[in-house]
């Protein structure tokens, strides 16, 4: 069997206004209703509507599904599958954040694969049961999980723990960046959603699977976020920083989907599951203490990270010194530069930290990280998050 190092199998519509294409694109296929999947927010936001009124505008019926939840539980997705089947929808649209996208792959998943969903979540030999799921059209409303450009569906279980089923097969076929539906998104979520989008970049480089040309792509697009996110965090109604945070994001979630993320992603994951952490916050927390950690096995790569946050090295620096500097200039970045909130403003109980480290070890990410891990490290890592 080929072991294929990148795979890009989405047809990508990109630039400010492309989103009104959406009903052309769906009549192009020969469908004939459209099944959108979104959030009450983005509905009050008044991003629904636009698309909507592409749809109509192509002469297409339309089904709006507006009750998707962050980090839906796997049921909640099986609920969404009969609404569509009822529905006759044959296109569909998932229009929003991470969880929208995830959520929606997750109902299109479903169109050509029998439920119930957790049986997916259990491993490669699950993830090969998989079929094609094709058809899925993403619209994401904010730069950061790069899910339209993925190959994971993020799901929860019963017990709000985040499961993932990963396969190419379940990827969007479509997906639309349009950076104008960036315009009215909060600087606080720009902030941590973009922090998200800079992880996949910088951890895709930091794992035990980068390759030359996987390198150049998250190299490339972990400058360009440091560039231009505090550009669009300052600048509400900037289009250009918002395009390149469009790009940067997609191109992300591509690396997530070919070399995937380190433990940062890991500890991320847990604490989004035990205590409720939004994601990119998770993301932004983690990166730093995971880098430090990690510097010794991977000292040239975490210096040239450190030179996009524009450190430089000296010959005679310890790993040690090398990993400390370049996680004070993440800190700097997260805490100074994009003003963001400190992980224990959010809920979280330290009487589950063993409990959170032990789940660290066994998250699928984490065996992509570059340095082993043992309990006391991850535990040590957790502590100095809420520190
Ligand atoms: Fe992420």
């Amino acid at each position: 069997m080929f072991n294929f190092l990148l795979h890009q199998s989405v047809r990508i519509l990109f630039g400010a206004g492309t989103s009104q294409q959406v009903g052309d694109l769906v009549k192009s296929l020969n469908r004939k209703k459209v099944f959108i999947a979104t959030d009450k927010g983005i509905v009050q936001a008044g991003i629904a509507e636009k698309i909507i009124g592409a749809v109509k505008k192509a002469g297409l019926d339309y089904i709006l599904f507006d009750e998707i939840l962050p980090d839906a539980p796997a049921k909640f997705a099986e609920e969404g599958y009969k609404v569509l089947k009822d529905s006759g929808a044959d296109a569909v649209v998932a229009l929003g954040g991470g969880s929208t996208i995830d959520t929606t792959k997750a109902i299109n998943l479903l169109r050509f694969n029998d439920g119930p969903l957790m049986k997916y979540t259990e491993g490669p030999p699950a993830w090969a049961m998989v079929k094609a799921a094709p058809g899925l059209i993403a619209i994401p409303t904010t730069a950061g999980t790069g899910s339209e450009m993925s190959d994971g569906v993020i799901i929860a279980d019963e017990n709000h723990v985040k499961r993932t089923i990963l396969s190419p097969l379940v990827m969007p076929e479509y997906s639309i960046l349009d950076a104008e539906l960036l315009l009215g998104v909060p600087p606080h979520i720009l902030a941590s959603t973009g922090l998200d989008a800079l992880s996949h970049n910088i951890e895709g480089y930091l794992v035990n699977l980068s390759v030359h040309l996987t390198d150049v792509i998250c190299l490339a697009a972990a400058a360009s976020i440091l560039k231009w996110l505090p550009i669009a965090f300052n600048d509400p109604k900037d289009i250009e920083s918002r395009s390149h945070l469009m790009a940067a994001s997609a191109l992300g979630g591509w690396m997530l989907a070919n070399v995937h993320c380190n433990s940062g992603h890991s500890f991320a994951h847990v604490l989004g599951s035990l205590f409720g952490m939004p994601h990119g916050f998770g993301c932004a927390y983690a990166m730093p203490p995971v880098t430090e950690f990690n510097a010794p096995v991977v000292l040239e790569r975490t210096k040239t990270v450190g030179e996009l946050f524009g450190l430089k090295f000296g010959a005679n620096e310890s790993p040690e010194e090398v990993g400390k500097k370049v996680k004070d200039a993440m800190i700097h970045f997260r805490d100074v530069t994009l003003k963001l909130k400190k992980a224990k403003e959010f809920n979280y109980d330290p009487a589950r930290f063993e409990e959170a480290s032990n789940l660290v070890l066994k998250e699928a990410f984490q065996m992509f990280n570059p340095r082993e891990m043992d309990q006391k490290q991850a535990l040590a890592i957790i502590k100095e998050i809420y520190a």
